[in-house]
């Protein structure tokens, strides 16, 4: 097995699917909003308080502690916002993108709080959906649509893939 990289937009089920495929093959698991949480602090204050740039600093500390580990790594959406991230990953395991139409993440998501790159306009963030995708596709090994589809029917295609 080697270490999987699941990305996708916020609401895409990148933990509900790292934790599944975890499970199935074991190995170790990392989830870096949860790490940054553990270690930092909620994310809403840190947004609030030190500001977007200091968490994606955050998030590349949290992606390095997984060099050379087997891990099946969920990411927050936005570690791809940094460019030496996409090509960490890139260069330490499979990346896979959980693709999800932006209506479906917009039902979804509803207007949460605690996702402060959320709390924007529709059309804002349409443009933050549009410009992101472009960049998940762009480094994915593999990409599943997600839209219908069970956090476990995900989990079985990335599976087969990995066989
Ligand atoms: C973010 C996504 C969140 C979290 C933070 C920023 C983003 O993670 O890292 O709120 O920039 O898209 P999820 O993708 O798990 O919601």
């Amino acid at each position: 097995m080697q270490t999987v990289y699941l990305i996708g937009f916020m609401g895409s089920g990148k933990s509900t699917v790292g934790k599944l495929l975890h499970e199935t093959l074991g190995g170790m698991y990392a989830d870096t909003d949860q790490m940054i949480i553990d270690k930092y602090g909620e994310i809403v204050s840190i947004f609030e308080q030190k500001g977007e740039k200091q968490f994606r600093y955050y998030e590349s500390e949290m992606l390095k502690h997984t060099a050379g580990g087997k891990f099946i790594v969920s990411t927050g959406g936005g570690i791809i916002e940094r460019q030496e991230n996409g090509e960490f990953m890139k260069n330490n395991g499979r990346i896979v993108y959980l693709a999800t139409s932006f209506d479906e993440i917009t039902r979804r998501l509803g207007n949460d709080p605690e996702r402060p790159l959320w709390d924007k306009n529709h059309s804002e963030k349409e443009r933050l959906y549009q410009r992101r995708n472009r960049i998940y596709s762009a480094l994915a090994d593999l990409k599943i649509m997600t839209d219908h589809k069970s956090p476990h029917s995900v989990a079985k295609e990335i599976l087969g893939y990995l066989q």
